[in-house]
């Protein structure tokens, strides 16, 4: 197999890109990690056997090198994951948040994607099955029950709404690219163990969170696109 697929946000071997490569590489993929670390991300890369570049999803400039590199090098893009997500402000509250935080939230979490799908959808348009996968959450969504918009124990407006937003980008280009053989999806890795002790509060393991990132990209050519899933289970907005 000759397919190459590009995760943002790998900077950690607990975190969900790191197992998302890992199940990737495995399946035969050719996997090119990013993080804003360039020496993180290396080691990371070294250990799993996979290609390491340095990636700020919040600079335009790191983002459109990194398109001009790959077209250089492959000439194309099968798989997008756009995982780079932070901000989680737990406890927080919408009336006393800094607002500087939300601009510098929604500029990681969504223009981040943004700007990584505009600066690769003509890289991934030449690949017989392209797929975007934006890496979402419950938080950002009326139909979680534990995690979701509107339930009392959702403490994370900040990173909530960001999700919201990107589930709204992710619908918006599939409008758009209707007709084109990408497929975007949204997807929430439900909640998951990629840091120590949350195991104790029900986070699964990291392997179940990145097969649900899996799931989306191997979904078939008359697979859904514009759609928000966890486990391959269609999640409500
Ligand atoms: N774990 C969960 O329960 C859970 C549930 C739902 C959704 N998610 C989502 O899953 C994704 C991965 O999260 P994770 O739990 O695996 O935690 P994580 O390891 O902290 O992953 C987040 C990654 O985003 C990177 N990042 C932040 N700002 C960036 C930027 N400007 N440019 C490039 N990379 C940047 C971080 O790198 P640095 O080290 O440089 O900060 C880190 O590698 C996130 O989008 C998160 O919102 C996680």
């Amino acid at each position: 197999m000759n397919k190459i697929a590009i995760i943002t946000g790998v900077s950690r071997e607990m975190g969900l890109g790191y197992e998302t490569a890992r199940q990737l590489k495995e399946l035969g993929f050719k996997v090119i990690i990013t993080a804003r670390d360039f020496d993180k991300v290396s080691n990371l890369a070294e250990q799993l056997k996979v290609m390491a570049k340095q990636l700020d999803v919040t600079n335009d400039h790191s983002v459109n090198n990194l398109a001009k590199e790959v077209e250089n090098e492959f000439g194309k893009l099968d798989v997008l994951v756009n995982n780079a997500g932070a901000f989680f402000d737990q406890g927080g509250e919408p009336l006393s948040t800094d607002l500087q935080f939300v601009k510098d939230a929604f500029d990681t979490n969504l223009l981040g994607a943004w700007r990584m799908i505009k600066a690769f959808h003509h890289l991934l348009e030449k690949s017989d099955s392209p797929r975007i996968v934006n890496v979402s959450s419950g938080a950002g969504s009326f139909g979680d029950p534990v995690f979701g918009l509107a339930h009392h124990f959702s403490k994370v407006p900040v990173y909530g709404i960001t999700k919201l937003a990107l589930n709204g980008l992710t619908v918006k280009v599939a409008t758009q690219l209707k007709g084109s053989k990408i497929k975007i999806n949204s997807v929430d890795p439900g909640f998951t163990a990629t840091y120590p002790g949350t195991e104790n509060y029900g986070a699964r393991p990291v392997s179940e969170g990145a097969k649900s990132i899996i799931w989306a990209i191997t979904i078939p050519d008359d697979g859904p696109s514009g759609e928000f899933f966890r486990d391959g289970q269609t999640l409500s907005w």
